[in-house]
């Protein structure tokens, strides 16, 4: 609704008001919990009676008392007294900094238009509405557009800016940002999800003062270091109530997320492309677009927030073929062989794969080029016929005999100095004038500025998709920038750089995915580096964590859960020890974590145990029963990981008839008291049955206490103990209730008791460290 300069934009639970100043800037009245339309909203308006000592006076002869300093504001430039940080900060031909842009009119329509060059969020299902501001600074003959889409449905409203040069011969941007939100708030807490290789998406709190706080990247990829995913919190709001503001950045760049709290308690949040080196020229007529922002607000806590953010991204940013699209079980042969592998190696694991019901094989790094070691041939997108002697077509054709499909390994941004392509171009790897560069993996970047690099590799990887029947690529990137600098972008054109490699990879991706619509890609960048709204527009999933250790896992897919839903998060399962932690953890706790994303198995199949083949033949077999509510249900976030022994999650399908249950131990106490198992998210009306999942329980577990029982004496870990281990095993507690939904809704189930050094029946639940359990939770009224 739009009236007397106010205009108001409603999703279906939010309300965001910004009105036209009378100077000519937007003010941010409310963003929070839906309200109605009305004829008056000046209570909201900042009142300015008087002159504020020590600020300075916009204009005081027009507008007197008018001081941008305490003013919510949709944007703010610099020199006319907004003295916090800025959404835009240009240099001019005159060396000049003032920026003051007014508004000059607006448009709404139904629908969106994509941003150039850029992934944005996609408006399949119709309910999206754009409202335009065009403002203008006449000084300096530049328009700047702000644009607003509201996606009524997920209760998201997503934000971008164009600014464009009129006749300024060279105009430097120094800092565009996508968005500017202002709220006047105290008393909030920015979390964000930092952390590093093999320990992605760790949650912190930080309670807001007064000072400026930076989450950004400076890696040249979203990075594992700061999600760009942001939440600004009530410092009260729990997982299940309370208001709470979530951010995030259509983008896989480096990126910049600005907090900050001001003199009047005000707080401000900016975020886009981080202006770290960043400065772009504008020729006279040229324009530049920024990423676009997203902005959801809930007052139903940061379980209410995820589910906005789940849904905008389930059906707003992934590519429509993929949209609510079952994801396949997969094999990858990473972990099983590495680098050492023939045909017949991997066909022996694919074998095995099919017999367990795994539905897509994947082929991993080292199939192309000289590759033996992480050394080589990044860049040579040939197949190597020493390891694969019927070459890619004839692996994929036996693969298929078997009932599954297969799916390859690139890492198409990369080139190795010993490989035939840099032997050709060595030009084309991003290298700074005079300097050796700096290895990451030892490996360089290839310059994706540079059109005739990236037509190379849209040719290349064009040419084996077409060699062999391949439905699935998993998209690597292994190394952070160091050396930045591009042959192509001249000396006054560097800080353009890590912007236009971005706009390089989306050109690639562009031209793939089109060519290639229904493969399906998995984004990686060593597991979590580049874990990004931009590539989920390309790619519906992404490797989440290269650590694949279930009780790290726990952690990280939590984390990943606030912004993230979990169709978009790849699972695996894989040895123990772990080849990252070297922890052990049992077969079903690997299960039961890994199921609540997209499934996958990463070990030698051929030199387990049969008792793990069989649990996992179970695995995968619940896992397909499972897989719509695992992959697509409403996720919930049972308690706080941060101050519990048991973590839990919940996914429950649309209509509330469906739903399992993750429950989970980081480590045993001997006598425990007991676990109360409480659900969210069921309809307290129906009727449910509330089923643990049976596991099966090697009797090694016992150790030696297994003598308590048995007539003769078993030495452990002795050859007996082993034949038994191998005969004999127990199943998990068996426990089972029907209730109605409000009594697990509001006093839980109490499970049943666990090991306690007295025994073992099935009423005992035997978890021990790391221990976990699933249950499945069914609607009685409906019948299936
Ligand atoms: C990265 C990925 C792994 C694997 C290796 C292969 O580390 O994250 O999953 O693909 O590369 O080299």
């Amino acid at each position: 609704m739009i009236k007397n300069k106010v205009f108001h934009l409603q999703t279906e639970n939010t309300s965001y008001i910004i009105r036209v100043l009378e100077s000519g800037q937007i003010e941010n009245l409310y963003y929070g919990k839906k309200i109605r339309e009305m004829d008056d909203y000046s209570p909201l308006y900042e009142k300015v009676s008087c002159e504020t000592p020590n600020s300075i006076m916009y204009d005081r002869k027009l507008y007197p008392n008018l001081t941008l300093d305490n003013m919510c504001l949709e944007y703010s430039s610099i020199g006319k007294g907004d003295l916090r940080e800025s959404l835009v900060e240009l240099s001019l031909e005159d060396g000049s900094t003032t920026v003051d842009f007014k508004v000059t009119g607006f448009k709404e329509y139904e629908g969106r238009e994509k941003i150039k060059g850029l992934p944005s969020a996609h408006s399949y299902n119709e309910d999206v509405k754009t409202l335009e501001i065009s403002l203008y600074d006449e000084i300096i003959d530049v328009t700047m557009t702000l644009y607003y889409h509201v996606f009524y449905n997920a209760n998201v409203i997503t934000r971008h800016v164009k600014l464009k040069n009129g006749t300024i011969s060279s105009l430097k941007v120094n800092r565009l940002m996508s968005m500017q939100l202002d709220i006047p708030k105290c008393n909030h807490t920015l979390v964000t999800f930092d952390g590093a290789w093999a320990r992605e998406m760790e949650r912190h709190d930080k309670k807001l003062c007064h000072g400026i706080f930076v989450n950004d990247s400076k890696c040249g990829t979203s990075s594992n270091r700061h999600n760009p995913f942001v939440i600004i919190r009530d410092n009260e709001c729990t997982e299940e109530a309370g208001e709470c503001y979530g951010v995030n950045l259509v983008y896989s760049g480096n990126h910049a997320e600005i907090i900050e709290v001001n003199q009047y308690d005000k707080i401000r949040i900016l975020n886009g492309i981080n202006p770290y080196l960043f400065q772009f020229n504008l020729g006279m007529d040229e324009e530049l677009e920024t990423p676009e922002a997203v902005l959801s607000y809930s007052k139903e806590g940061l379980n209410g927030l995820s589910h906005n953010m789940h849904k905008f991204v389930n059906e707003n940013i992934v590519p429509e073929n993929f949209r609510y699209k079952e994801r396949p079980v997969l094999i990858n042969n990473w972990e099983a062989t590495y680098f050492n592998f023939n045909e017949s190696k991997l066909m022996g694991l694919a074998n095995k794969a099919a017999d367990l019901g795994i539905e897509l094989f994947v082929l991993d790094d080292g199939w192309f080029g000289n590759r033996n070691d992480d050394k080589s041939s990044l860049g040579d997108w040939f197949v190597n016929t020493k390891k694969l002697k019927g070459g890619l077509e004839g692996i994929c054709k036996k693969v298929n005999a078997l009932g599954m499909d297969f799916g390859l390994w690139f890492e198409p941004e990369m080139i190795s100095e010993d490989s035939e392509l840099y032997r050709k171009h060595p030009d084309w790897a991003v290298t700074s004038p005079g300097r050796t560069p700096s290895t990451g993996r030892n490996q360089l970047i290839l310059d994706l500025t540079r059109q005739e690099v990236r037509d190379y590799l849209v040719d290349s990887i064009s040419k084996i998709l077409d060699s062999a029947d391949i439905k699935y690529i998993k998209w690597d990137m292994n190394r952070n920038f160091s050396d930045m600098y591009s042959r192509n972008l001249g000396a006054n054109g560097q800080g353009e750089f890590f912007h236009r490699y971005v706009l390089g990879l989306y050109d690639i991706y562009e031209r793939l995915t089109s060519a290639y619509p229904n493969i399906l890609f998995e984004g990686c960048s060593s597991g979590g580096n580049r874990f990004d709204l931009g590539i989920l527009c390309y790619m519906p999933q992404i490797w989440t964590s290269d650590d694949t250790d279930a009780n790290e896992r726990v952690t990280i897919q939590t984390g990943a859960s606030y912004g993230y839903p979990q169709s978009t998060m790849g699972a695996h399962v894989s040895v123990c020890p772990n080849h990252q932690s070297l922890r052990v953890t049992g077969i079903d706790t690997r299960f039961n974590v890994a199921s609540f994303g997209v499934l996958g198995y990463e070990l030698n199949l051929s030199e387990i145990s049969s008792f793990d083949r069989n649990a996992i033949k179970e695995q995968v077999k619940f896992y397909k029963e499972n897989r719509s509510v695992l992959q697509f249900g409403d996720f919930y976030r049972i308690k706080n990981i941060y101050d519990t022994n048991n973590p839990s999650w919940m996914a429950v399908s649309k209509d509330k008839t469906e739903a399992v249950l993750g429950f989970y131990q980081r480590l045993q106490k001997p006598n425990p008291s007991g676990d109360i198992i409480r659900t969210i998210g069921l309809s307290d009306d129906l009727r449910y049955n509330v089923k643990a999942r049976r596991e099966k329980i090697n009797i090694k577990v016992f150790g030696d206490l297994i003598n308590q029982l048995s007539p003769v004496r078993i030495k452990k870990d002795g050859i007996l103990h082993e034949v038994i281990s191998k005969v004999y095993t127990m199943d998990s507690e068996n426990e089972e209730y029907t209730v109605y939904g409000d009594l697990l809704n509001e006093a839980g189930f109490k499970a049943t008791q666990q090991f306690a050094c007295s025994g073992y029946n099935d009423q005992v639940r035997l978890l021990g460290d790391f221990g976990s359990r699933l249950y499945k939770i069914t609607s009685v009224n409906v019948t299936k």
